[in-house]
Order: C-alpha cells, then sequence, then structure tokens
C-alpha cells in the first residue's frame, strides 16, 4: 500500500457491483461500469428534457459541452486554447478529420498519404484499408509493437511522401504503452507530418502530459473504457487554428455562426472558430453529461489520475505475483510495466484460448479475448479481494 492506494473506491459503483455480486468484473479496458453519480446526472437530465424540450440544447452548448472539453483538455494535459469536438465514436472523427486533411491534398492535386501502424483498433484499421482499397488515399502500414523505430525508419527513408501517421499510444491487441516524451519526439522530428494519437487505451488511466504538444498532434480518444462514461463521447482534439475544415460536416459545425450568416448560409459553407468546426450532426449528448458528472465528482473526493494508477499498478503487480501456474504466460514480463490498465494472457492459438474462455465463463469471470490474448481490464471498482479470486481461479486452471 502507498500514499495513492484507494481503499474505498467500490462504493462509486454500487449498483453495478451489487447487481455482479457473484461475477469477477474484468472489463474496465472494453465496457467499465459506470458510477452512481452518472445513474443520478442521467435522472436529471430527464427531468432538464422534460421541463425544457429543444431548450435542453442551450444547457447542452453553454454548460455541458464546455465543461466536457475543459475537462478533457485536462485529463490529456494539453494547452488548455486547443480545440475539442465530440461525437458518438472515434470513428465518426476519424473520417471527418481525414476528410479535412483530403482538402489540403486535393488543392495540390493529389492523395492524401497515410502511415498507419499495425495494431489500430478495428474502426481505423478497417476505414483505412477500405480507404486504401478503392485507391482514395496511399496507405502504408507499419508494426510498431514493442516500438516506434520501424515507423521512425520508414518516415526517415519516405521523407516527402507521408501526409500523416496514425498511431494508438496504448495497442489494443496487447497493451503496449508509449510514454507521451516518446510520441513527443516522433512528432517533433517530423513537423510537416500529421500524428493522429488514438489515446482510447491511455485516456483516463493515468495523468497524461501532452502539456508540449506539437501543433502537428492530433488526439483523438473516448469515454467508454477506463473514463467509465458510456458511449457517445468520443472526441477530437486539434491544436488551436488546425488549417482544414471538413467536407464531411453536419449543422452543429456551424454553431456560434449561424446567426450571424443565415443570409451567407446558403451560398457559402461557414464553420464555427473553434471545436465546433469539427461537430457533426445532433447526437445523443447523455454520453458528455456521464463523463463531466463523474469526473467532477471524482474531483470533489481527491479521486486524482494518479491515484487511479498506482491503485491499478498495485492490483496488477498482485495478480502477477499471485498466478503461479505454469501454464499461463502473461505477454508482457511482469517488471516491464510499459502497459496500460488491462493485462494479456498468451495463448499459442485460438483453441487453446478457447478452452481457458470457456473455463473463465464457468468460473463467472469476466474477461475478453483479442487474437490470440485473453485481456483482463483494472480500476477502481476493484479491490486487492477481487484480484486474490481472480489468481485462485487461474491457479486452479
Ligand atoms: C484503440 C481504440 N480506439 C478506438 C476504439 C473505439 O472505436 P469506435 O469509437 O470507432 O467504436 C477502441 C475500442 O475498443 C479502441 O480499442
Amino acid at each position: 500500500m502507498n500514499d495513492f492506494t484507494l481503499k474505498d473506491s467500490k462504493k462509486y459503483f454500487s449498483q453495478t457491483l451489487e447487481f455482479h455480486k457473484n461475477n469477477l468484473l474484468f472489463q474496465a479496458h472494453s465496457h467499465h461500469p459506470w458510477t452512481d453519480v452518472a445513474y443520478e446526472a442521467m435522472e436529471k437530465y430527464f427531468i432538464l428534457v422534460k421541463e425544457k424540450l429543444d431548450f435542453k440544447w442551450n444547457d447542452i452548448f453553454n454548460d455541458y459541452f464546455p465543461r466536457t472539453q475543459n475537462l478533457i483538455l485536462e485529463m490529456l494535459n494539453c494547452p488548455a486554447h486547443w480545440e475539442v469536438s465530440v461525437s458518438p465514436s472515434t470513428h465518426d472523427l476519424l473520417v471527418r478529420f481525414i476528410s479535412a486533411m483530403e482538402t489540403k491534398t486535393k488543392s495540390e492535386n493529389r492523395k492524401l498519404s497515410c502511415l498507419v501502424s499495425l495494431s489500430e483498433f478495428h474502426s481505423a484499421r478497417r476505414q483505412f484499408q477500405a480507404w486504401q482499397q478503392s485507391d482514395q488515399m496511399i496507405v502504408e502500414w507499419v508494426e510498431v509493437e514493442f516500438s516506434l523505430l520501424k515507423m521512425q525508419v520508414f518516415l526517415e527513408q519516405n521523407p516527402n511522401t507521408v501526409d500523416l501517421v496514425f498511431l494508438s499510444q496504448c495497442l489494443y491487441g496487447s497493451g503496449y504503452f508509449f510514454e507521451e516524451t516518446e510520441l513527443l519526439k516522433m512528432a517533433g522530428m517530423f513537423p510537416h507530418i500529421y500524428f493522429v494519437i488514438d489515446v482510447y487505451h491511455s485516456f483516463a488511466t493515468r495523468p497524461l502530459n501532452f502539456n508540449n504538444a506539437f501543433p502537428n498532434m492530433i488526439f483523438l480518444g473516448g469515454c467508454y473504457k477506463y473514463a467509465m462514461s458510456g458511449e457517445n463521447c468520443c472526441f477530437l482534439v486539434l491544436p488551436k487554428k488546425f488549417p482544414f475544415n471538413p467536407t464531411n460536416t453536419g449543422w452543429f459545425a456551424e454553431f456560434g455562426e449561424l446567426e450571424k450568416t443565415s443570409a451567407l448560409a446558403t451560398t457559402r459553407l461557414v464553420f464555427s472558430q473553434d471545436g465546433y468546426r469539427f461537430l457533426g450532426s445532433t447526437f445523443d449528448p447523455l454520453g458528455m453529461i456521464r463523463y463531466v458528472s463523474t469526473w467532477e465528482y471524482f474531483k470533489s473526493q481527491g479521486i486524482t489520475l494518479e491515484k487511479i494508477r498506482w491503485h491499478v499498478l498495485e492490483l496488477q503487480n498482485e495478480l502477477v505475483a499471485r498466478v503461479i501456474n505454469a501454464k499461463l504466460h502473461w505477454l508482457f514480463p511482469p517488471d516491464d510495466w510499459s502497459t496500460g490498465n488491462f493485462l494479456c494472457l498468451q495463448f499459442k492459438n485460438s483453441e487453446e484460448l478457447q478452452i481457458m474462455a470457456k473455463y473463465l465463463e464457468t468460473k463467472l469471470v469476466w474477461f475478453d479475448s483479442r487474437g490470440h490474448v485473453i485481456r483482463f481490464g483494472f480500476s477502481i471498482y476493484q479491490d486487492i479481494s477481487d484480484v486474490e479470486k481472480l489468481a485462485l481461479v487461474l491457479n486452479n486452471y
């Protein structure tokens, strides 16, 4: 135990944990339980909608949206003046962002050229594959597991052919984690290339430090994992005055300008001057409401990202120390904590994995799998007693 260890943080999730009394929930990395505070906030929102109907949007855009933007910047530790847009999915934001990048390359009469890591989540992987297959853009793929070296070498050898790099800070299939300093170093080396960093698996897991982010860095992430807020609250964070506007655009991208421009709007495409310009169209804001209510409440309770990280590290260390079953292999050695908030058990093939998966299900362990690994996610709704139980299950396998 250290000063940061959280002793009674289960209480924030009492509704979910009460329902799951007999289950061992290790899915913080895929669907994190929602807080009791989020439940109360959703009830409050129902009352707001009942009373204000369409006027609810005033509360959403004058209150919830700026609070969401501020919190996201704070949790990324990004410069406070950067722009934040939200959308139901990261996929939606990726497509919109690429449409902005293509205004640049189209004006230069060429296709957009992207370098994408081979460890990207399905939405990004599929979308880049589709763009490549339809010949819309040039896409190169690069291996990044364990190191950014191959990516760096590719960029050095092809200095003027890449417009954009797409890379996750923490790889979804393994949990391998790139420190912010590594990402900053890379973006600093190639200032003419835009680096889109998918932070879905790092956001809200620990204090991040993108305070010195370069103007060629863009962050993409969302809130149904460690940010505990469910779907519909994904975000795109851009440097102030990012020079291109999207061509995939909905009416929310014009907010703040609507009144000024209504006469022009039918003949000229007008954009808001801030994070609004990457918004799409009408969406359900409940994700944002769960996010703000949870994290503002945590702040009031002294729950910091630093404490969350220490809590998780302690649980992970404890599990690895307790599992002595020689049949089981962690993907990363226990002394290598360059890993996110989930741990992976590695299997030789899918048959072996399936046998273990069935066994875990009979023991009421909630987990998930990707490729040849089984993933266990950690967070502050668990304590040592959960880890003891999981270790027992794994040792009895
Ligand atoms: C690294 C990463 N990015 C993004 C996502 C979510 O993508 P989307 O918002 O398109 O559902 C996930 C989901 O697991 C992920 O692991």
